[in-house]
Order: structure tokens, then sequence, then C-alpha cells
């Protein structure tokens, strides 16, 4: 993921990407494979994983 508030604006400012073996990305559609399920984490800046300091 990616955080780029101005050209990732309709999925939270951050970019999804996922690649195979070959490099080849396996994201066609971000909101639609990546920010439907991430979307439940927005209270979180869409990030599920916590760091404690
Ligand atoms: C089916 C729901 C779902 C979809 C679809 C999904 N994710 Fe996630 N993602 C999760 C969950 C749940 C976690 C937390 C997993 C854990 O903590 O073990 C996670 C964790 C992550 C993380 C680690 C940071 C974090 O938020 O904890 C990244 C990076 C990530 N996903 C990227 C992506 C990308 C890129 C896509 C699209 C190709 C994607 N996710 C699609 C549910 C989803």
């Amino acid at each position: 993921m990616v955080k780029n508030s101005k050209k990732y604006k309709s999925t939270g400012g951050w970019g999804f990407f996922a690649y195979d073996s070959k490099g080849r990305s396996l994201v066609k559609n971000m909101v639609k494979d990546c920010f439907s399920c991430h979307a439940s984490a927005k209270e979180k800046d869409y990030v599920f994983s916590v760091w404690t300091k």
C-alpha cells in the first residue's frame, strides 16, 4: 500500500498493489479488489495491523 492522498483519493489516500511472481500487477480495480475490505478499517487509516511503540 502506498499513501498519496491526491492520486488515490477514492481509496482513502492509499494506493493498493499486488503482483504475481513475474511482476505483473494483480490489481485491476483498487476499490473493488482491495478497498472494499480495507474500508472497514477506516478508523485506523484503512490499515488493519497496529504497531505499538
Ligand atoms: C477479504 C478482505 C480483504 C481484501 C479484499 C484485501 N485485504 Fe488487505 N487485509 C485484510 C485484512 C483482514 C488484513 C489484516 C491481516 C492480518 O492482520 O493478518 C489485511 C492486511 C493488508 C496489508 C497489511 C497492512 C494492514 O492493513 O494490516 C496490506 C498491505 C494489504 N492488506 C493490502 C491489500 C491489497 C493490495 C489488496 C488488494 C489486492 C487487499 N489488501 C485486499 C483484508 C483484505
